[in-house]
C-alpha cells in the first residue's frame, strides 16, 4: 500500500464499512465530475470478510408489514428493551429509516427467505419484539448480507480494499489536535507500520466482546476503534452494558458457536437439564424476553442447580420446519453429534455485543473534527442499558447512510495534511517474550469473563480494577521496548476496553439492563437514569 492521501478511510469491512464505501461511491459518483471521483480506503485487519457481520444469524429488525405492524410499535419495543436508557431521537431516526434500509439492500442483490410457496418475505420473531419483523437469509443473514454487499464493492473503481492491515492509532494533527488527519496502519505479513493521510477517517471497526472469555464473537471483536478514539481524545458512553446472548452452543470443540434466538421466536422452550422449564419464572414473555432477563435467569438457573449448561429444545417442531428454517445450525449442531431435530441443545450464556462505544451525533460525528465511527463501535443511543435482537444490523446500515451525507456534504471543505507525524521504532528491537502477550490475553479475558460478567459485585469489580491497572503497566513497558504486532496492539486495546467496562460498572451503582449488581439489585432512575460518559484526560470540549 502506498500512502496516498485518501479522500476517506474506513477502517472496518462489517455491515457498516462496506455500507458505507457503496453509498459514498454511489453518491458522490453521481454527484461529481468524473475526474473528480473520490478515492476511498476500505481496510480489514484480517481476511476481507471476517468479523461480527458474516456470523449474523437471525436477521435485521424493521416494520416490513405494514398490515400487522407500527414504527411505533417497533420504538416502543426499543424503548422497553434499552430500560430507560434509550435515546429517543435516535430510535425514532432508526426505526424510521428500516424499511428504506432493507429496499436498499434488497436493491443490492442480497436475497432474504420467503414464506412457502410465496413471493412474501418470512419474517420472523425474536425476544422483546411484539411482532414477527425480522427479516433473514435463513440462519445466515450476515452471510448474504456482506457477501452481496461486498460482490457490490468490488466493482466500484474508486474503492480500494486493503486486507490484512491493522489500524494501530488515529493520527491527530501537528497543528490542531482536535482534528484527525489519518491513521497508522500494520501490514500485518511485513509488520511494517505506515502512515496513511485521509480527509476524513471512519471507524467501522465492530465491537469487544473479546474482552471475555466465552463469547459468540469472532477474533477480530477487540474493540480496537473504541480505544484508539479513546487515546485519540473521544468520549466514550455506557460501556457497562455489554450484552450476553442467552445461548451459544456448549460442546468442548464449538468454539463461538451461537444458536439463535430465531430458535424461541419459532417455539424452542429453554429447559433445565431434568427437562424442566423455567422461564415462566422470570417473565410472562417467557423464551421472548428481552436478553438480558434470558441470560440472567439462564445463569441464575445454572448457578442454583450446578449445571454447566441449560438445554434449547426445538425438537417438537417438525424436522423440516427446522432443517429449512436453521439449516447452518443443524449441520453445525451435527458435526457435534447433537441432532436437533431430535433432541435438545445444551446452551450457555456467552458475551456477545458492546452496547457502549465511541459517542457520536445522528451523523456518526465524533469528538475529533474528521473522525466518524459507524456500526458497533459507535454509540449513539440506540440500544440503551440492552439492545433488543436485529436491530444491531439496522442500525449499521442506516447510520453509514447517515454518515455518507454527511461526509460527502463536507468533503469538499477538507485539505489532506501534507506532512504527518513518521511511525517511530527506531528505539524498540524484536521480542522473544511472546508468552508475555498470550499469558496476559487469557489471564485478562478470565478475570473479565469471573469478576466482571452477567452478575456483579463491587467487590469484584474492585479485584478487576486493580488486575487491569496492573496488565496495562505490563503491556505498556512491551509497548515501549518492542517491535509491535497484531497480538500485542488487540491485547493492548482489550486491556483499555476492560478498564472503560470496569469503570462504567463501578459508577452505575444500580442494576438496570445488562448491568446487574448484587450490590445495588434494583433500579434507581433518581440517580441513574442518564448515560455513563467516560472523558479521557486529553478530551476537549467543542
Ligand atoms: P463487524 O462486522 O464486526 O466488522 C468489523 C470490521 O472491522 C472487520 O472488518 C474487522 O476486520 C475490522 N477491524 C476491527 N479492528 C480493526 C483494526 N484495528 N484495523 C483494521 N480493521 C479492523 N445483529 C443483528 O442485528 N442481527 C443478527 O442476526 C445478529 N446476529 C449475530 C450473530 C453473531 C454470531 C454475532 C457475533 C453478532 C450478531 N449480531 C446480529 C450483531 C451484529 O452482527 C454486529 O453488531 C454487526 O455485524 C457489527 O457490524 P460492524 O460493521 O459494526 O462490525
Ligand atoms: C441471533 O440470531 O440470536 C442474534 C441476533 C442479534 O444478535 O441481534
Amino acid at each position: 500500500m502506498n500512502t496516498e492521501c485518501f479522500d476517506i478511510i474506513i477502517v472496518g469491512t462489517g455491515a457498516s464499512g462496506l455500507t458505507l464505501a457503496l453509498e459514498l461511491s454511489e453518491q458522490i459518483q453521481a454527484k461529481t465530475d468524473s475526474d473528480d471521483v473520490p478515492q476511498i480506503a476500505l481496510i480489514s485487519k484480517g481476511p476481507i470478510l471476517e468479523g461480527s457481520t458474516l456470523y449474523a444469524q437471525g436477521g435485521i429488525a424493521a416494520v416490513l408489514d405494514e398490515n400487522n405492524d407500527t414504527i411505533a410499535s417497533h420504538i416502543n419495543d426499543t424503548l422497553n428493551a434499552g430500560a430507560g436508557l434509550c435515546h429517543l431521537d435516535s430510535v425514532e431516526f432508526t426505526i424510521e429509516r428500516g424499511k428504506e434500509a432493507i429496499q436498499w439492500v434488497i436493491d443490492k442483490g442480497v436475497d432474504f427467505s420467503r414464506e412457502d410457496k410465496s413471493d412474501e418475505y418470512h419474517l420472523t420473531r425474536e425476544g422483546g419484539h411484539s411482532q414477527r419483523r425480522v427479516i433473514h437469509a435463513a440462519d445466515a443473514t450476515g452471510k448474504a448480507l456482506s457477501e452481496g454487499l461486498l460482490s457490490q464493492v468490488k466493482k466500484k473503481p474508486n474503492i480500494k480494499l486493503f486486507e490484512h492491515h491493522l489500524a494501530v492509532d488515529l493520527i491527530l494533527s501537528p497543528h490542531n489536535t482536535r482534528q484527525c488527519v489519518g491513521i497508522y496502519l500494520l501490514d500485518t505479513h511485513s509488520n511494517q507500520v505506515i502512515e496513511v493521510p485521509a480527509k476524513i477517517t471512519v471507524l467501522a471497526t465492530g465491537g469487544a466482546s473479546k474482552v471475555y472469555l466465552y463469547t459468540s464473537n469472532p477474533d477480530s471483536s477487540t474493540g480496537d476503534g473504541i480505544a484508539m478514539a479513546w487515546r485519540a481524545g473521544c468520549r466514550i458512553a455506557n460501556m457497562e452494558f455489554n450484552q450476553f446472548h442467552p445461548t451459544c452452543l456448549y460442546h468442548p470443540k464449538a468454539k463461538s458457536f451461537l444458536i439463535s434466538e430465531a430458535l424461541r421466536g419459532e417455539g424452542a422452550k429453554l429447559k433445565l437439564i431434568n427437562g424442566t422449564p423455567f422461564m415462566h419464572k422470570f417473565d410472562e414473555r417467557e423464551e421472548l424476553a428481552p436478553r438480558d432477563i434470558v441470560a440472567q435467569a439462564i445463569d441464575y438457573e445454572m448457578k442454583r442447580t450446578g449445571s454447566d449448561y441449560v438445554y434449547l429444545d426445538i425438537s417438537h417442531k417438525p424436522a423440516e420446519f427446522i432443517k429449512d428454517h436453521f439449516p447452518t445450525i443443524y449441520q453445525r449442531c451435527l458435526t457435534f453429534g447433537i441432532d436437533i431435530t431430535s433432541e435438545p441443545i445444551p446452551v450457555v450464556p456467552a458475551a456477545h455485543y458492546t452496547c457502549g462505544g465511541i459517542m457520536t451525533n445522528l451523523d456518526g460525528q465524533t469528538d475529533l473534527e474528521n473522525l466518524f465511527a459507524i456500526g458497533e463501535t459507535a454509540f449513539t443511543g440506540l440500544h440503551g442499558a440492552n439492545r433488543m435482537a436485529s436491530n444491531s444490523l439496522l442500525e449499521c446500515l442506516v447510520f453509514a447512510k447517515a454518515a455518507a451525507d454527511k461526509i460527502k456534504s463536507q468533503l469538499r471543505q477538507y485539505q489532506c495534511e501534507p506532512q504527518l507525524p513518521p511511525w517511530d521504532d527506531s528505539r524498540v528491537t524484536g521480542s522473544e517474550e511472546g508468552v508475555v502477550v498470550t499469558h496476559n490475553w487469557d489471564e485478562l479475558r478470565r478475570f473479565m469473563w469471573n469478576y466482571v460478567g452477567i452478575v456483579r459485585k463491587n467487590k469484584r469489580l474492585l479485584l478487576a480494577k486493580q488486575r487491569v491497572q496492573l496488565l496495562q503497566r505490563e503491556i505498556d513497558d512491551y509497548y515501549r521496548q518492542y517491535l509491535i504486532n497484531s497480538d500485542l496492539i488487540e491485547l493492548r486495546n482489550l486491556a483499555i476496553v476492560a478498564e472503560l467496562i470496569i469503570n462504567s460498572a463501578m459508577k452505575r451503582k444500580e442494576s438496570r439492563g445488562l448491568h446487574y449488581t448484587l450490590d445495588y439489585p434494583y433500579k434507581d432512575d433518581n440517580k441513574f437514569l442518564n448515560d455513563t460518559i467516560l472523558k479521557p484526560k486529553n478530551y476537549q470540549q467543542h
